[in-house]
């Protein structure tokens, strides 16, 4: 009921504005399953990249964007996508809309402000980490070491405390570990209820939640050892970031969603970046040289890079 209300104020807030409803694409099969199995298959494939470039080749999605520029952020809605992240992601930036959107908004522009001046010193033990990792010879797939990268500069960054999963096997903590396998399976199943949005429901198995489970249990954790109240001063550039956001949040889910959010925006996103980059890099042997002599031009023989 409640969401037949929302569908027909959204339709007459759309037509007050002028907009249609979007032009849907083309099926073959009946509420578009076949795209549906599109997107299983290509991504099972490693094609889904490429599958969905060609779809937005030949979408024409009007001119209802300009209108939803036109009316504010206070009303723009996301649909079904808080229900398909809630059972991770709980509740912040990727699921709040409207004023609730806007305090979360503000709240971590305030971190990411004062992170720009974070020295690049503290990026160097990981990248370290991930150079340990690399073979002398031969092949070497660098995404899944790049995923654990991130996973440890962002866990150091907003808890305050990496998690060390490139040291996985080495001196790392089975409960490292654990956390690391269940935020990969957390995540990866977000993406599959998204692949199905409106029937998001019906992707819910038992270690899906189970890996939710984890990583709430795991951060939670992780904030109460912290013990934010006691943080020194000389301690802040170290927890910096939970405990600003912590003196803002009125409870620990609060804080442990906002965090969550942050750790899934910034990883895969700077994972691809770093993949893209060197993909490319390695097959244009010329842009890598030039690149070579411009970290060289400005370094000289120094291997302490700063934002300077
Ligand atoms: C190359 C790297 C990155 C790319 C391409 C990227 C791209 C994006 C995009 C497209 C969105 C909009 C998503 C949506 O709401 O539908 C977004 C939102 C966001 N990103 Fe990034 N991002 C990157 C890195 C990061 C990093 C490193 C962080 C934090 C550590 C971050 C934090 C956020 C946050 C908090 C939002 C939500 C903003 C909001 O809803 O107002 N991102 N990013």
């Amino acid at each position: 009921m409640a969401q037949l209300i929302v569908s027909q104020n959204d339709s007459a807030f759309g037509s007050y504005h002028g907009c249609e409803l979007p032009p849907e694409l083309p099926k073959k099969w009946p509420l578009g399953l076949d795209r549906i199995k599109d997107l299983w298959e290509t991504n099972a494939e490693g094609r889904l990249l490429v599958y969905l470039c060609k779809v937005a080749e030949d979408y024409k999605p009007g001119n209802n964007l300009t209108q939803f520029y036109g009316v504010g952020w206070i009303d723009y809605r996301f649909g079904a996508r808080p229900k398909i992240f809630v059972p991770l992601l709980g509740n912040g930036i990727f699921t709040q809309e409207g004023l609730a959107w806007k305090h979360s908004r503000e709240l971590l522009r305030k971190q990411f402000i004062r992170v720009q001046y974070q020295n690049l010193d503290d990026f160097r033990e990981y990248v370290d980490n991930l150079i340990s990792r690399l073979p002398s010879n031969g092949i070497v797939d660098l995404q899944p070491l790049f995923f654990d990268m991130t996973l440890d500069t962002a866990t150091a960054l907003l808890f305050g405390r990496s998690v060390y999963s490139l040291r996985a096997g080495i001196d790392q903590h089975e409960e490292n570990r654990l956390f690391a396998e269940s935020f990969d399976i957390a995540q990866e199943g977000l993406a599959k209820r998204f692949r199905i949005a409106p029937w998001y429901f019906l992707y819910n198995p038992l270690s899906f939640r189970k890996a939710c489970a984890n990583v709430h249990r795991f951060v939670e954790s992780y904030i109460t050892e912290s013990n934010l109240e006691k943080v020194e001063d000389h301690e802040m550039k170290k927890y910096g970031f939970i405990k600003q956001i912590a003196e803002e949040s009125t409870s620990l889910e609060e804080l442990r969603d906002q965090l969550l959010n942050v750790l899934l925006a910034g990883r895969d996103t700077t994972v691809c970046c770093l993949s893209w980059t060197f993909r490319l890099l390695v097959r244009h042997i010329y842009v890598i040289k030039r690149l070579r002599q411009e970290i060289t031009s400005i370094m000289g023989g120094s291997s302490m890079p700063s934002r300077d």
